[in-house]
């Protein structure tokens, strides 16, 4: 056998799955797990496809089989097992051989291991991978942060197997060094964000109007061929349809309101803080997933304010209905605008220049938050002329304009309600601050120079001024 174009290590849901579409497309790939049993089951399962799959049972054997220079994808455990793996590997690479790192890495360890690795001959890529198992088997969208010249080398074998939108594939190179995973960062939390607005919608439906999953299966659905087509309601109507084999019920009522995170949407939120970037409701929505892992705390704070609990009722009528649809498009126009804008701040402060267009463009397929309000995004960077901001680009203060009524509705409605609906307040409370032109800072500055003498601007003239407090 011809000897493999790419290796990978790590044959997880994610690298198995990968390594499988490696070879589909047609490139032979030898493949490595630390667990050597793993790559053994890897390949007796990948049926016709192991002719272009390599397994190898020691490191040696594995760089031995790749054609130099050689590309090494590693799909292993974020953090300390991807320091632990370069460092294994770099006992047997030759200089001009790449480390792609497509887990779901911090961008700021990405940028600790460029350095590191500078100097010793290798290249590293820092490399986003969105799709989940499916994804990964079948087309991913691929993020790619790291030296333009690498990413030349690598093109022809991502190209081929990334999603593809229309013909186009949903694969880029974005910037140098941790570009690649901070927009995968960012994407996860408008994944947080998204997702968590959906789920306030649902408990609206199920506590507040006291829809069945099926009815509610059939509005997502519903909304699915409309504006808010997007991968994310499509599996959403399908978790609410599925049926439990073992209470016949819904099965999304048998599952625990205990959600898991792996980080990534709480560094999209750390990293908007530390740049100064309001980004509301990807925080809120971080957060309510924490809050919702602590289930015996909420069970308990029920009890103790169960005399406190508002217990309006919703209808769900065709005009309310309407407005939770509208409301979702809204608010997600605002965690994308968000999000952009963050990605926008640290394009300047990383100096990566992401091609923000792009990144819309190559999340149009594949990924998790995939939706086609992502062409729209697309098209509107295409047409800005310098840098602005989403929401102020015409074609979204249309949709905002048409949309955030019925937002300030459904989060009013379920304010009244007692129902929470955070992530969509946040989002409608971070639009009326956005959209006000004379805000209420002026009263905290005034603060800040009495307790501290901070100075202040003045609207009438230039300069820092103080006020002549009687303390
Ligand atoms: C993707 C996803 C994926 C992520 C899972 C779980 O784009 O394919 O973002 O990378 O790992 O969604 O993330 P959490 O455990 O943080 O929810």
């Amino acid at each position: 056998m011809t000897k493999a174009q790419i290796g990978l290590i790590g044959l997880g849901t994610m690298g198995s799955n990968l390594a499988l579409n490696i070879a589909e497309k047609g490139h032979a790939v030898a493949v490595y797990n630390r667990t050597a049993s793993k790559t053994g089951a890897f390949f007796e399962n990948a049926a016709d496809l192991r002719e272009r799959i390599v397994p190898c049972a020691t490191l040696a054997e594995f760089v031995a089989q790749i054609r130099p220079p050689r590309p090494v994808v590693l799909m292993v455990q974020a953090g300390k097992a991807v320091d632990e793996q370069i460092a294994a590997l770099r006992e047997h690479l030759e200089a001009g051989d790449m480390i792609i790192d497509a887990g779901n890495a911090n961008f700021r360890d990405t940028i600790r291991r460029f350095g590191e690795l500078e100097g010793s001959g290798l290249t590293f890529v820092g490399m986003g991978v969105s799709g989940g198992e499916e994804g990964a088997r079948h087309g991913p969208s691929i993020m790619v942060g790291g030296a333009q010249e690498a990413w030349r080398q690598i093109e022809p074998i991502l190209t081929d197997i990334a999603a593809r939108f229309q013909g186009e594939p949903c694969a880029a190179w974005l910037g140098e060094g941790g570009a690649g995973h901070f927009v995968k960062t960012i994407h996860n939390g408008i994944e947080y964000a998204d997702m968590q607005m959906i789920a306030e919608i649902y408990g609206l439906l199920r506590d507040g109007a006291g829809l069945s999953a099926g009815e509610m299966a059939t509005i997502f659905q519903r909304w699915n061929s409309g504006p808010l087509e997007s991968y994310l309601v499509e599996i959403t109507a399908e978790v609410l349809r599925a049926s439990d084999g073992a209470t016949g019920g819904p099965l999304v009522d048998a599952i625990l309101d205990r959600a898991g995170q792996k980080g990534t949407g709480r560094w999209a939120a750390v990293e908007a803080q530390l740049m100064g970037i309001p980004a509301t409701t990807i925080e809120t929505a971080v957060a309510a997933r924490s809050l919702s892992a602590e289930r015996d705390l909420r069970l308990k704070a029920q009890g103790a304010y169960a005399d406190a609990l508002p217990t309006g009722r919703l209808v769900a009528d065709e005009a309310f209905i309407r407005d939770l649809e509208h409301a979702l498009l809204a608010a997600k126009l605002a965690a994308y605008a968000q999000g952009f804008a963050v990605m926008e701040e640290a394009s300047t402060e990383f100096r990566w220049d992401l091609p923000l267009g792009t990144v819309a463009r190559i999340w149009r397929a594949g990924c998790i938050i995939r939706s086609q309000f992502l062409s729209e995004i697309a098209a509107a960077y295409d047409q800005a002329r310098e840098p602005a901001h989403l929401l102020l680009m015409p074609a979204f203060v249309d949709t905002m304009t048409m949309a955030s009524p019925a937002l300030r509705r459904v989060v009013a409605r379920g304010v009244e309600a007692g129902l929470p609906v955070p992530a969509l307040a946040a989002a409608l409370t971070w639009f009326d601050a956005f959209r006000q032109g004379r805000g209420t800072a002026n009263l905290i500055q005034g603060q800040r120079d009495f307790f501290g003498a901070h100075g202040f601007e003045r609207v009438d003239a230039q300069g820092d001024h103080h006020g002549a407090w009687s303390k």
